[in-house]
């Protein structure tokens, strides 16, 4: 499913809430967050089958179509066939991404976006639930 939105509002102190079914066969999902698809804040991307890590969460940013650096977390907590709730706050300094387990992860702003306009939800999931407050 992909599910893009290009004209949100999304400032330090707001929330990003989604809950999804990840499909039984799933090979990856991402939330990205932006001005747009070729400029992102953030590309949180947890994957089960990658070539190097197998299981693992991919956050980057991209600048005019180009990826930053990577940032890996091994320790992925979702499970294929599972429905899960993913809390995004936005910062000043960055994102936490609350997961599922209590696990959180950090990705600090590269971009120095004011407002994030652009919102993408995409992969091998279903999304039963979508909120931004
Ligand atoms: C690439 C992948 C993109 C994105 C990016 C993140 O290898 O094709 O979809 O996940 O990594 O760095």
């Amino acid at each position: 499913m992909e599910l893009e939105l290009k004209n949100a509002t999304l400032r330090a102190g707001d929330k990003l809430k989604v809950e999804v079914i990840i499909l039984e066969d799933a090979e990856r999902f991402q939330i990205d967050l932006g001005c747009e698809a070729n400029d992102l804040a953030l590309h949180f991307n947890p994957r089960f089958h990658d070539e190097a890590d197998g299981k693992v969460i991919v956050c980057n940013s991209k600048c005019e179509g180009c990826w930053g650096d990577e940032q890996r977390e091994t320790h992925n907590p979702f499970h294929k066939g599972s429905k899960v709730k993913v809390t995004v706050k936005v910062m000043k300094e960055g994102f936490e991404v609350e997961l599922p387990e209590g696990q959180e992860i950090l990705f600090p702003d590269r971009r120095g976006l004011d407002t994030l306009t652009y919102v993408r939800i995409k992969g091998h999931i279903k999304l039963t639930s979508f909120k931004i407050c």
